[in-house]
């Protein structure tokens, strides 16, 4: 996981290593000496109950500036800002099920919670603790709560727990842990300095104030390109229908029309190195919206359709730099119409969905696709989570604007 030239992504950066109170806490050692020697500038900060297991001495000893567990001690009245501000990363090894359902919460009732509120930085969690607790409702419901907001979560392993027990809830090994943390680090720079515009969601197009036409499109998918493309660096503007909380950085735009949509994207493209297409358009609105509510007493109405603006078409025809990515939902013939509408629209990157396979389409967290690309590649991604379809498209992405250096040679 090195760059090439052989420095880790780690050296130079800022890293604060959170230890939090569990019986893996001795493996942050090792974690922090690793950090230290890869080059990074790491400042250590233990909860109270970490100290039951660890001694801060031997951070101190090891890191590059004194171990910290309280808000209130060595002088510095906000140290909590300083370190979160600073950080390029926090790392949260071992995270028990305490700290993870504090940050969910956003509890800040000590330097490592009110840490992780100070900060706009990347945070990666390695959740340590007994099977139980792993498996428990609301560890996992937290956890999903952090993923959605853009926290890396390095899983346990299986192996031998404290009192003897086996199964999952292992701290991660420090490699893997420390392998996390240089992906996210070069990540972190890939898609710097780019505008990248995504839209998600599905349009609403009103046929009187109470009913509209829609489809069945959540908005997870392009919620999740805008929150990792976010991580990786972007300034991005996020112009939806949906109203899934996405992480602080990210300007929202929130529309419900097709010509909403349209329009908001309009004025960000000649800006926009890159536009992602997620949404799901209506290709259909109400050619006339009744102003008052249709009674049901005056029989079905007849609705006369007129089609709504093709925003992608539209890109394509004007496009000078840009990178256009756009999402073909098929269920049926999918590479072959995919492929045509790639060409039709003058779209660089196509993202071929299946939309009635069920763990694939609309509304579930999960993803397959084919990734179509312009310039003749072609690639098939197993299931995965809609966050790491998001990392591989934004990959691709990467690639097209000669980005991709740090990731491919890894
Ligand atoms: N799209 C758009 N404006 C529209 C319709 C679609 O910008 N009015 C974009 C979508 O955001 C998506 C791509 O075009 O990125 C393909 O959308 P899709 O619904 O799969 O295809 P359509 O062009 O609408 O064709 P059809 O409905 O016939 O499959």
């Amino acid at each position: 996981m090195l760059e090439a030239g052989g420095i880790s992504p780690l050296a130079g950066r800022r890293i604060v290593l959170g230890v939090s109170a569990g019986i893996a806490a001795y493996k942050a050692v090792e974690i922090c000496r690793r950090m230290v020697d890869a080059g990074a500038f790491v400042s250590p900060v233990l909860t109270e109950d970490a100290l039951r297991f660890v001694g801060a001495v031997t951070f101190s000893a090891l890191a590059s500036e004194p171990a910290r567990t309280s808000l209130h001690e060595g002088g510095e009245t906000i140290p909590h800002t300083r370190l979160g501000q600073r950080a390029d990363l926090i790392v949260i090894a071992p995270a028990t099920a305490n700290i993870l359902a504090k940050q969910a919460a956003g509890i800040a009732d000590d330097l490592l919670t009110a840490t992780l509120l100070a900060t706009r930085a990347p945070v990666l969690v390695a959740p340590a603790m007994h099977t139980e607790m792993w498996e428990h409702p609301s560890v996992q419901e937290n956890l999903a709560t952090l993923r959605r907001r853009g926290v890396f979560v390095c899983e346990p392993e299986s192996g031998r727990l404290a009192g003897g027990d086996e199964g999952e809830g292992r701290l991660a090994d420090p490699s893997r842990i420390i392998a996390a943390a240089e992906e996210i680090l070069s990540r972190g720079r890939d898609l710097s300095g780019l505008r990248i515009v995504v839209t998600a969601g599905g349009t609403r197009e009103a046929i009187d104030p109470v009913r509209f036409i829609g489809n069945r499109s959540s908005g997870k998918m392009g919620h999740a390109i805008a929150q990792v493309a976010s991580t990786r660096g972007a300034a991005v503007t996020l112009i939806t229908t949906s109203s899934i909380p996405v992480g602080a950085g990210i300007e929202v735009v929130s529309v419900t029309t097709a010509e909403e949509m349209r329009l908001a994207v309009d004025e960000r493209f000649s800006d926009a190195s890159v536009v992602v297409m997620a949404a799901a358009v209506a290709d259909f609105r109400p050619k006339v919206v009744a102003s008052e509510k249709i009674k049901k007493h005056s029989g079905a109405p007849e609705i006369i359709l007129e089609p709504t603006p093709d925003i992608l078409s539209g890109l394509g025809q004007r496009k000078t730099h840009q990178i256009l990515v756009g999402f073909a939902a098929e269920t049926e013939n999918l590479e072959e119409y995919a492929r045509a509408k790639m060409e039709a629209k003058r779209v660089d990157i196509m993202v071929a969905n299946d939309v009635s396979d069920p763990e694939a389409g609309f509304e579930v967290p999960t993803n397959r696709a084919i990734l179509l690309d312009s310039m003749g590649s072609h690639t098939r991604t197993p299931l995965m989570s809609k966050m790491s379809l998001a990392e591989v498209i934004l990959d691709r992405v990467a690639v097209r604007l000669g980005r991709a250096n740090n990731r491919e040679s890894q």
